[in-house]
C-alpha cells in the first residue's frame, strides 16, 4: 500500500471544468450516497512507482537533451494529420491545396497543434492519391509550387507549427524518371533501381507473392520481358533498397527537404521495404482475403531485418536537422513495435502505434493491455485513433446514440497518455465516414475491386468540415468526395461556439496537457485494473498527480478511490464531462463520462 504520496500543491493552472460543467472544488465525502460504488484501492507503491517512473522517463527520451528534463521538442507535440487534398480549397477546384492549409494555420494553432504531416503533396499520376510519387522534390501542381510550400512553411513557422512530410520509401510512381528509365531496357542506367526478375514459365510470375491490393505482385513488362514487382498498385513498382544509388538518392531527398523547412517524415510503407532476394514462395494460409486473394504468411518479402539499417542511416540524416521520423509501423506485437526503435534509440523516434487502434470496442481491458505493453517497451509511444486508411474513430467507438459522448471520451484517452498522439483531421469534430453506396461512386481503386466487401478508404477522407455552407465551407466548387450530412451539425464554426462541443473539448484537453507537467512527462500508472467499466490511471511526475478516469460504459458509474486514506485533501478537477465529477473520496462518472483531476496532499 502506499506509504506517502507527494505533497506539492499545483498552483496556477486554467480550471478547465468551467467549460464543462463539473464543479470546481471537489465536496466533501458523503459514504451514504455512494450506490453501487466500487470501493478500489490506489493499488500502487506510489513512492517506488514514482522513482522508477522519473528515471525510465529520463532514459525515455533520448541522449540529446532537448530541455531541461531531457526531452526533445516532438515528446512534447501534438500531430495532426492533413490529407491535402480534403483540408481545404484555397482555389475552388474541389481539391485541397497548399494554401488551403496556410489559410487554415490560425485555427489549428487554437486547437494547439504544434506540428502538422501532410500526406503526399508530391507530383503525382494520383493512382494511390500521391502515394505513387513521380518526384521527391517538387509540389504537385494540383497542390501548389514551391513557392507555395515555402510559404506554408514560413506562416507555420511564425505560429509555432512544424511541417512533418510523407516520405514514400518503398515505391515510386510508374511515370517516375527513375522508373521510366528503368523499364526503357535491360541496360539503362536505373535498371537496377528496382526489382525485375524473369518469370517461372510462359506467362507465371516469379512466385507466389500477392500485392496488398490484389491480385499477382508481379506485372509483365513486354519491353523486356521481365517482371517487376509492386507490393501495392501495378503504379506503385517497388525500389530495390538493396541498391546503393537508391540508398544514396532517398537520403539525399530528406536532407533537400530538411533544408527547405521540413522538420521530418512519416516514413510510408516501412515494413515492406526489402524482399529475399531468391524469391521463395511465401507459405498459403486458409481463407482468402477481401480482395479474394489466398491469405498468405509475407514472411519473405515483409519485416526483413534489412530494414534497420536503412531506418538507422535515415535517422542520421535526420539527427544532422534535429527532425523527427515517424513510422507507419504496423506490428503483430509490441516486440516487432519495440525493434523500430532501434537497439540503441538509434532508428525512428515515433514509430506508430497501430495495436492501439486493433482495440475496436470501449475495452478498459484491452486499452489496460494495450497501454501497458507499450508502456512497457521501453520507447516514447505514438498513439494513433484514425488515419487516412482506417475507419474513424467516431463510427469505431461510437454506438449510434452517445456518438459525441464517446468522441470525447476517446479523445480524453488519447490525449492524457504518456507518448505523442497524432490526431487525423476532423477527429477534433467528431466527422464520421461517409462510405461510398455505389461501386461506381468509389475512387479509392481497393474499394472498386473489392466492391461490396471491401469499400476503399474514401469514407474516412472526406473534406474537412468548416461550416454550415455548401460543401462544410471546403470548396466552392463539388469537392471531390462528398461530405456526411452530419457537417451540418458537425463543423469547425458551429462547434467553436458551443463550449460542448466536441471541438471544444479536444482545445481544453489540448491545453491542459501543454502546460501539465505530469501529463507532458509523467509515468504511467493504472488504477483499479480488473474495472470491467471504468478505465483509471494516473500520470505521476516528480510530485505532480494527475489522475485519468474514463467511463466507457453507458451506465453511471461511481469510483471509490480512497483519496483520504492516502493522504490526499485536494482532488482538483481539470476537465470532465456534464455532471462527472468528485465528491470526498468518490468519483461519479456519467455514461460515457470523463474526469481529470489534479490530485495533492
Ligand atoms: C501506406 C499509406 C496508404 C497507401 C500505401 C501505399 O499504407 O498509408 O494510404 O495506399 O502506403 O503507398
Amino acid at each position: 500500500m502506499i506509504a506517502t504520496f507527494p505533497t506539492r500543491l499545483v498552483k496556477g493552472k486554467k480550471d478547465y471544468t468551467q467549460d464543462f460543467g463539473a464543479p470546481a472544488h471537489a465536496e466533501p465525502a458523503s459514504r451514504t450516497e455512494a450506490m453501487r460504488v466500487h470501493r478500489k484501492s490506489f493499488c500502487i507503491l506510489i513512492c517506488l512507482t514514482l522513482g522508477i517512473l522519473q528515471a525510465a522517463t529520463q532514459a525515455q527520451s533520448g541522449s540529446q537533451a532537448g530541455d531541461p528534463e531531457g526531452h526533445e521538442w516532438w515528446q512534447h507535440a501534438v500531430f495532426y494529420e492533413i490529407y491535402p487534398r480534403s483540408f481545404a480549397d484555397s482555389n475552388n477546384d474541389g481539391v485541397g491545396d497548399l494554401n488551403g492549409i496556410a489559410s487554415r494555420l490560425d485555427y489549428l494553432k487554437e486547437l494547439g497543434i504544434d506540428a502538422i504531416w501532410i500526406s503526399p503533396c508530391f507530383p503525382s499520376p494520383q493512382v494511390d492519391f500521391g502515394y505513387d510519387v513521380s518526384d521527391y522534390e517538387n509540389i504537385d501542381p494540383m497542390y501548389g509550387t514551391l513557392a507555395d510550400f515555402d510559404n506554408l512553411a514560413s506562416e507555420a513557422k511564425e505560429r509555432g507549427i512544424r511541417i512533418i512530410l510523407d516520405f514514400v520509401v518503398n515505391h515510386t510512381s510508374d511515370q517516375h524518371k527513375w522508373f521510366l528509365d528503368s523499364k526503357s531496357s535491360r541496360t539503362s542506367e536505373h535498371r537496377d533501381w528496382y526489382i525485375w526478375r524473369d518469370g517461372k514459365g510462359p506467362g507465371q510470375p516469379p512466385n507466389n507473392w500477392i500485392s496488398t491490393f490484389g491480385g499477382s505482385a508481379w506485372k509483365f513488362d513486354p519491353t523486356t520481358n521481365q517482371y517487376y514487382y509492386h507490393y501495392f498498385y501495378t503504379a506503385q513498382p517497388d525500389l530495390n533498397w538493396r541498391n546503393p544509388a537508391v540508398e544514396k538518392a532517398m537520403l539525399d531527398t530528406t536532407r533537400w527537404w530538411y533544408k527547405r523547412g521540413a522538420s521530418g517524415f512519416r516514413l510510408d510503407a516501412v515494413n515492406t521495404l526489402f524482399e529475399n532476394p531468391s524469391l521463395p514462395d511465401n507459405p498459403v494460409l486458409p481463407g482468402k482475403n477481401t480482395q479474394g486473394d489466398p491469405n498468405t504468411d509475407e514472411k519473405y518479402n515483409k519485416k526483413l531485418p534489412e530494414i534497420h539499417d536503412v531506418m538507422r542511416k535515415l535517422r542520421n540524416a535526420a539527427d544532422e536537422s534535429g527532425a523527427v521520423l515517424i513510422g507507419e509501423t504496423w506490428t503483430k506485437n509490441v516486440g516487432e513495435l519495440k525493434e523500430y526503435y532501434g537497439a540503441h534509440n538509434d532508428e525512428l523516434q515515433l514509430p506508430m502505434d497501430f495495436l492501439f487502434t486493433t482495440v475496436d470496442k470501449l475495452s478498459p481491458a484491452e486499452f489496460r493491455r494495450q497501454i501497458a505493453g507499450v508502456d512497457a517497451i521501453g520507447g516514447w509511444p505514438t498513439y494513433v485513433l484514425s488515419n487516412h486508411d482506417k475507419v474513424r474513430g467516431y463510427n469505431r467507438y461510437g454506438d449510434g446514440k452517445h456518438n459525441d459522448a464517446i468522441a470525447k471520451l476517446m479523445a480524453a484517452l488519447f490525449l492524457t497518455l504518456r507518448g505523442s498522439p497524432i490526431l487525423y483531421y476532423g477527429e477534433e469534430l467528431g466527422m464520421e465516414n461517409n462510405d461510398p453506396k455505389r461501386k461506381e461512386d468509389v475512387k479509392d481503386p481497393i474499394g472498386r475491386t473489392g466492391w461490396p466487401k471491401e469499400k476503399g478508404r474514401d469514407g474516412e477522407r472526406t473534406p474537412m468540415q468548416w461550416d454550415e455552407s455548401e460543401n462544410a465551407g471546403f470548396s466552392k466548387a463539388t469537392p471531390w468526395l462528398p461530405v456526411p450530412p452530419s457537417y451540418k451539425t458537425h463543423n469547425v464554426a458551429d462547434e467553436a461556439k458551443d463550449p460542448n462541443s466536441i471541438l471544444s473539448f479536444y482545445k481544453a484537453v489540448i491545453a491542459l496537457r501543454h502546460t501539465n507537467r505530469a501529463l507532458l512527462e509523467g509515468g504511467y500508472v493504472p488504477l483499479n485494473e480488473n474495472d470491467q467499466n471504468v478505465l483509471s490511471y494516473m500520470r505521476v511526475y516528480q510530485d505532480q498527480m494527475v489522475l485519468v478516469s474514463l467511463n466507457m460504459s453507458g451506465t453511471q458509474q461511481k469510483q471509490d478511490f480512497e483519496f483520504s486514506k492516502h493522504g490526499m485533501s485536494s482532488v482538483k478537477p481539470l476537465v470532465a464531462t456534464g455532471k462527472s465529477s468528485a465528491k470526498g473520496d468518490v468519483v461519479t462518472l456519467e455514461p460515457y463520462g470523463v474526469f481529470i483531476a489534479q490530485l495533492s496532499h
